[in-house]
């Protein structure tokens, strides 16, 4: 369960949230700076696979104003960035200030300077296709028993969501090759991975998967797939994995799509052949406000059961705001609008045999 004060960082109110592997965590009013693979803090340009402690000139960083409003930024000395809040002054605002840090912007208002990671990018990127989102990537991840150091092929990149994720995952010493038949995509995808400061770990190449395959044979520990037709990759997926087997996942939002890749995977020879639908149900924590119907004699039934609101180790119990004809309590609260149906995800093995 997600916990989540409804507030924007400008509006000066206590922030809670807890996103990504890096950056920022805790309340607005004490904040913690952290990292995930490191023990120590180091100096690094900026990454989307190691923490750097400083903004600098060139880096990416998120701006966030809100639970429901952030968005990336190159920095660049001399630029700035208009705000609801007011401008940011990259020069004097962001390079040379730690990520986590609060900015006030020229009207006074504030937000926070986040270091990158792959699910804040999945939350700001540019869409340049429909994307997968954390709550897939997640199961991906974990289904393909990916790790550092794993190989893994993907097709198509897209808009690079899921790739920034798997490449985190592998880092490292993995690699991730991915396939786009669209020349823009590709192009993109590379300029982006370079300023991410991630290219070393990815190898994107311009073609048509079902036709030319990954470009790389008997290599792969995991292949993941989301084009429009997977079952005409499915070959090609087999040849990219390794001799002694590996593990393959396809996304397709339609179950015709899930049932031919199901019949090209079982002619292909993969076995445990599974396919789920993720389903994320978030919860909000609010006070909640109940009128108390009224039963009668309210101060009788508390002597009768012990209660006395005039005893301080009662007051602040459920029970306190009785006669008052309120009760105020925590509650989860599942959001007005819950994301449905993205995609079915099937996962196959291939084995030894
Ligand atoms: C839905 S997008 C992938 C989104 C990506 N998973 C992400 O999270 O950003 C599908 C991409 O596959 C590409 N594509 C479709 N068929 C392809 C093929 N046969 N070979 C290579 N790429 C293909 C499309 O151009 C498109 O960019």
């Amino acid at each position: 369960m997600g916990l989540r004060d409804e507030c924007a960082a400008g509006d000066g109110c206590m922030l809670r949230w807890d996103c990504g592997h890096s950056g920022l965590r805790g309340t607005g009013a004490s904040t913690e700076l952290w990292v995930t693979s490191s023990a120590n803090y180091r100096i690094v340009t900026m990454s989307f696979v190691e923490y750097g402690d400083t903004i600098k000139d060139g880096d990416t960083a998120i701006v966030f104003l809100g639970h429901e409003s952030m968005f990336p930024v190159k920095v660049q000395h001399g630029t700035v960035t208009q705000t609801k809040y007011g401008v940011i002054r990259h020069s004097t605002d962001l390079i040379g200030k730690k990520y986590g840090s609060k900015v006030t912007c020229s009207k006074g208002g504030w937000v926070f300077i986040l270091h990158p990671t792959p699910e804040l990018w999945t939350m700001n990127l540019p869409h340049r296709t429909q994307i997968l989102y954390s709550t897939d990537i997640s199961i991906i991840t974990m289904m393909l028993e990916l790790k550092p150091g794993s190989i893994v092929c993907e097709s198509g990149t897209g808009s690079g969501s899921l790739s920034h994720a798997l490449i985190r995952t592998v880092a490292p010493t993995g690699h991730l090759y991915t396939v786009e038949f669209h020349q823009q995509r590709a192009e993109k995808a590379r300029e982006e991975f370079r300023e991410h400061g991630v290219e070393h770990l990815v190898t994107v190449t311009n073609q048509d998967v079902c036709k030319n395959g990954f470009g790389v044979s008997n290599i792969a520990d995991a292949v993941f797939l989301d084009i429009p037709s997977p079952w005409e990759a499915i070959g090609h997926a087999k040849s990219a994995l390794k001799a002694e087997g590996g593990r393959i996942c396809s996304f397709s939002p339609c179950i015709e799509q899930v049932q031919r890749t199901c019949l090209a995977m079982e002619e292909y020879g993969f076995t445990e052949i599974n396919t789920l639908e993720i389903l994320l149900r978030v919860y909000n924590v609010k006070t909640i406000s109940l009128q108390i119907p009224d039963l009668g004699k309210a101060a009788e039934d508390n002597s009768s059961t012990g209660f006395d609101s005039s005893n301080p180790s009662h007051q602040g119990s459920p029970c306190a705001n009785l006669q008052q004809g309120t009760v105020q309590f925590k509650s989860g609260v599942p959001l007005r609008e819950v994301v449905g149906h993205t995609g079915y995800l099937t996962f196959a093995t291939k084995s030894l045999v």
